[in-house]
């Protein structure tokens, strides 16, 4: 697919790599990149061979200095109703991306670079990774969600105190509250990243989009109907081709060979 302002590549079988590419405004997400970000999602869901997205930002500046200020800056409410709801439309999409999506974060993640980094299911950040919620610097809060997902990741309180004050929080600290899961040399962000990427594509694909969706779906609801979703979940998995596989493999004392069926 040809984008403006996005990379869609598959550096492995299975395995996506979505770069927000306009370097020279810190990959700030215009309209247009939100359009596009939809469209590249809507065809790694429409892959059935897809096993993982890795998302970054072109450059060694920003992974996603925010919201495009210069766009936003002439809003109707009525018009920011718009943009917000299509960077949510967004952040929804990748939180329900059937297979993972992990978010490779070097530089500046800032307004709507935090919240797009937090609508994946985890962040490995660069030692330069830099997170932020700064909008109350701009006379707004944040629009794509960065309330309520910070508050989910790093709890209450904190969330609170990052988004009133608009303090950053450098990699170090964002490994301590929960927001990323590892701090990696940023030279080694890609590759760390297309190492996990591989772990995950050499596991029982059904498997690892039931176990996604049961995550998800469960931290909507109360335990009991969360824990009732994981038990659906996982007597479906016993209707695929790959739990006898994994299984037999597993008796037989060799390696599985997963199908995806
Ligand atoms: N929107 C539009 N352009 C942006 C941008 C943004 N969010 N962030 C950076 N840029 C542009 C700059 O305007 C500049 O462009 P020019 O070269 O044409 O002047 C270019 O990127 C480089 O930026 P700087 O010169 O500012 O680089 P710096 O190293 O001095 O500072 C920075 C880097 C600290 C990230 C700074 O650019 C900055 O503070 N950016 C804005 C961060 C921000 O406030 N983000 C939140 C936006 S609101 C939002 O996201 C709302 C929401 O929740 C949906």
């Amino acid at each position: 697919m040809n984008f403006q302002n996005l990379l869609l590549e598959q550096p492995e079988t299975g395995v996506y790599l979505l770069t927000v590419n306009r370097p020279r405004a810190l990959n700030a997400l215009n309209a247009a990149t939100l359009a596009e970000l939809t469209q590249a999602i809507a065809a790694v869901v429409a892959d059935s061979a897809a096993r993982v997205l890795l998302l970054t930002g072109a450059g060694e500046k920003a992974f996603v200095a925010g919201a495009d200020i210069g766009e936003m800056q002439s809003l109707t409410a009525a018009q920011a109703q718009a943009f917000s709801e299509a960077g949510m439309r967004v952040m929804h999409a990748l939180e329900a991306l059937p297979v993972p999506a992990i978010a490779l974060v070097q530089g500046y993640a800032l307004g709507g670079g935090c919240e797009l980094a937090m609508a994946c299911d985890w962040i490995i950040a660069a030692d330069s990774a830099v997170f932020g919620q700064p909008e109350v610097n701009l006379g707004i809060p944040p629009g794509f969600g960065g309330t309520q997902r910070l508050a989910r990741l790093v709890g209450r309180a904190r969330a609170l105190e990052l988004v009133t004050t608009a303090r950053q929080v450098r990699a170090d600290e964002a490994l301590a509250i929960g927001l990323v899961t590892q701090v990696v040399p940023a030279a080694a962000l890609r590759d760390r990243g297309l190492e996990l990427a591989r772990t995950i594509a050499a596991k029982a694909p059904v498997a690892v989009r039931l176990a996604k969706q049961a995550v998800h779906r469960g931290l909507d609801v109360d335990l009991g109907n969360a824990c009732a979703q994981e038990t659906a979940a996982f007597a479906l998995a016993f209707a695929s081709a790959d739990q006898r596989e994994g299984m037999r493999a597993f008796l037989e004392k060799r390696s599985a060979k997963f199908s995806g069926q």
